[in-house]
């Protein structure tokens, strides 16, 4: 009887890193892929398991131990791409991985190098949900096998474009944030399937962290290249935001309700990247971190440039709903 691939279940696989990740293992064919979602009825999880995916139906907030052994029996990997509030229910996802012998686990990371004390999101405690490094120290402990996946900061967010390329005016895009020389590592979102694909059946990244990244560029090589693709008119649209005007914004966000956490997170990770340079593959490595390029020095990883000559050709806009039309 020939061996089955290994099963990866993806807790989060209907939103924009959990989506690219299924695209990616499946593209592998190297695993069997099992998506969790609240509604497994949304169009892109109808096409996942027209493609031969399992759907399990599952909300994190409310779903029991019994039913979360029931999804990972079998698995060999479990990943999570989930948003801030189901930080805290990922305990549960590693208790019932532990039981069932999963023997890997990638929490919800995929965000940027940043040291303790810079980022809400990454590693203080807030009352409705726990963060990002907490649940690092918790899979330790547990013993569950683990990798933890750090990743440049999406291309998406950094390519300035006009309004009319994509029906979608993203105002962060265009402005430049503190003097734009600072480098950032850089990742383009379709592509984390294929590069988590290869991390996870790889023994070397267990029990690690890796850091995902393309390139390294600063905000103002970018516009450096948008201006030799779009022209100086385009240009014109660029707003330079000082670094004492994004502190004043970052206390503000800071001092904001609950509600408005998320002026928080993009402040924060603005402060951390722009103007304290913490996103670069030289930190991620200094605080522990394997290169992706090291690892698999076979993988061509395209340029930012490249990146943004292929998004002014076809541009693909992920969170379009929270841009303004
Ligand atoms: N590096 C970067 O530049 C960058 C940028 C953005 C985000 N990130 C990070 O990437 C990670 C994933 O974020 P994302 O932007 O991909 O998220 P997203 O698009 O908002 O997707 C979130 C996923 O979680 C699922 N979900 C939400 N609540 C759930 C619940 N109660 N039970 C089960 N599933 C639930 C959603 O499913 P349904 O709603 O379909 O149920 C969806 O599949 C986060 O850690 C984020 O910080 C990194």
């Amino acid at each position: 009887m020939s061996e089955q691939k290994p099963l990866v279940v993806i807790f989060g696989a209907s939103g924009e890193t959990g989506r690219s990740i299924v695209e990616g293992l499946l593209r592998s064919g190297e695993f069997r892929v099992a998506a969790v979602a609240r509604n497994p009825s949304k169009p892109n999880l109808v096409k996942f398991a027209e493609r031969g995916v399992t759907v399990h139906q599952a909300d994190l907030l409310a779903v029991t131990q019994e039913r979360l052994r029931e999804i990972l029996t079998g698995a060999d990997c479990a990943i999570a791409t989930l948003p801030p509030t189901c930080i805290e229910a990922q305990k549960d996802i590693v208790e019932a991985a532990k039981a069932v012998g999963v023997r890997r686990f990638v929490p919800d990371d995929f965000g940027t190098e940043a040291p303790t004390g810079v980022m809400y999101l990454h590693d203080q405690a807030c009352p409705q949900s726990s963060h990002k490094l907490a649940i690092r120290e918790y899979i330790k402990k547990s013993g569950l096998g683990y990798t933890f996946i750090e990743v440049g900061y999406w291309m998406h967010f950094v390519v300035p474009w006009p309004v009319q390329l994509t029906g979608f005016a993203a105002d962060l895009t265009r402005e430049v944030v503190g003097t734009g020389d600072v480098p950032l590592a850089l990742t383009n979102l379709s592509h984390i399937g294929d590069y988590v694909a290869r991390v996870i059946k790889d023994d070397r990244t267990l029990n690690q962290t890796v850091l995902i990244w393309e390139d390294e560029k600063t905000q103002n090589q970018g516009w450096a290249h948008t201006e030799r693709k779009l022209g100086s008119d385009f240009v014109q649209q660029k707003k330079k935001i000082p670094e004492a005007e994004l502190m004043k914004q970052l206390e503000a966000a800071r001092a904001a309700p609950p509600e408005q956490i998320v002026m928080r997170y993009i402040a924060e990770y603005r402060y951390s990247m722009y103007i304290r340079g913490d996103n670069t593959v030289a930190k991620a490595k200094a605080a522990g971190a394997l290169d992706f390029k090291e690892l698999y020095p076979d993988v061509k990883a395209p340029t930012f440039e490249e990146f943004m000559d292929a998004f002014y050709e076809s541009p693909y806009v992920p969170y379009a709903d929270a841009f303004e039309t």
